[in-house]
């Protein structure tokens, strides 16, 4: 990472002429609970030592300036001038700007370049984290004082407003409140989160990415949460307390299964039955048993194939030879899905198998090459220095 920090920061001097202030952001990793964030349950996250490095400065005007190292491309554009932009990586900067000034913060424009090391539309939200990274630099440069839970919202706000993806808030949330070998329990509905230590040295979190690419805003997310939706209309004539699917028991989907259009049935009881899993995930990190989360990491995955149908033949092959290694705990595909990557949980000492049978089944299956990357949870989004 210090490399990272270094060619950030000289081409900030470069550029711009001073001193930057330094940023890290991280990307993150979820164990388990996915497409429940959006239906106010439950998730398993962390932030992880992938990050994006930002440099940043303020103004005392409105102009903003920002340079992208891995796209080598800059941008300009004014604090009251802010519109999307075909290369599109400045849409999650200005989408942050646009949320300060919609809710009346005292800013001015900034000085900014950044670069990373989070696959890029991978799977891990390097979206969340330049949008996470850059609230959190607003808040430090302009002095506002603003708690982590205002800086995640407005970076999901951005994401869901500037960018037009209709994500949840599990991935600013991680990328704000991640902490060093620990990840995070949230309730999405009540924004309540509680820390589990994540710390045995003996077990790896190991990302392997069908470098596959989806567009999650033309994807089939929105699909999913309207389907969601749906099923809560149908159960909600009958138990008016329903909001959610969060209130939502495998009882009364089966009571009411008549009702239902069956994709939309399988879509509600996948999301109810891993909002269990997640509740008993955590039960077993707490009792220190692995083989009993990565079941579940399995299982989980099964109903995302299955039910919830956002894998891929890619991310199937991924998790299917993964499970073939020993020393595997559990293998699933992570985030929305469709492309990205899977998280496998691994023995430290079956790291090196695990990459050369993942590799090699993968390349043989589909004539890719996959990456495999061995992650670390760290801490969330800082300053450095
Ligand atoms: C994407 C979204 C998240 C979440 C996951 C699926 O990563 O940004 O809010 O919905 O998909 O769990």
């Amino acid at each position: 990472m210090e490399k990272l920090v270094e060619s950030v920061r000289q081409s900030f001097v470069r550029k711009f002429g001073r001193r930057p202030v330094m940023i890290a952001s991280p990307g993150r990793i979820n164990l388990i609970g996915e497409h429940t964030d959006y239906n106010e349950g439950f998730v398993l996250p962390g932030a992880t030592d992938r990050v994006v490095v930002m440099a940043v400065a303020e103004r005392d005007d409105e102009l903003c300036r920002f340079y992208s190292l891995d796209f080598d491309q800059s941008y300009e554009t004014t604090l009251n001038r802010l519109q999307r932009s075909p290369l599109r990586w400045p849409d999650y900067l200005q989408g942050v700007l646009d949320q300060f000034l919609k809710a009346g913060y005292r800013i001015k424009g900034v000085d900014l370049v950044f670069g990373g090391n989070i696959p890029i539309g991978g799977g891990m939200s390097s979206s969340a984290a330049v949008e996470g990274g850059m609230a959190f630099a607003l808040n430090y440069l302009y002095q506002l004082g603003l708690d982590l839970l205002t800086l995640t919202r407005i970076a999901q706000k951005a994401e869901n407003e500037f960018v037009g993806v209709k994500c949840g808030i599990m991935d600013m949330f991680a990328n704000l409140h991640g902490q060093a070998k620990k990840v995070m329990k949230i309730d999405c509905r009540t924004l309540e989160f509680e820390y589990f230590p994540f710390e045995r040295e003996d077990v790896r979190v190991v990302i392997s990415d069908t470098m596959v690419r989806r567009e999650l805003a033309s994807s089939e997310y929105n699909v999913r949460r309207r389907q969601c939706e749906e099923g809560v209309k149908i159960l909600q004539k009958y138990y008016p307390a329903v909001k959610s699917l969060r209130d939502v028991t495998l009882e009364m989907l089966e009571t009411h299964r008549q009702e239902f259009d069956p994709v939309v049935w399988k879509r509600c009881a996948y999301v109810v039955r891993e909002n269990l899993r997640v509740e008993k995930a955590c039960q077993d990190l707490k009792n220190n048993d692995f083989v009993a989360f990565g079941q579940k990491m399995n299982e989980s995955h099964e109903g995302l194939k299955n039910d919830y149908e956002v894998s891929s033949a890619e991310l199937n092959i991924l998790v299917e030879s993964a499970r073939q290694v020993p020393g595997v705990f559990g293998s699933r595909m992570m985030g929305a899905g469709f492309g990205g990557c899977t998280i496998s949980l691994v023995e430290a000492g079956a790291v090196d198998i695990f990459r050369e049978k993942v590799s090699a089944d993968y390349q043989k299956q589909t004539g890719k090459e996959p990456a495999v990357h061995v992650v670390r949870v760290e801490a969330g989004t800082r300053l450095l220095e």
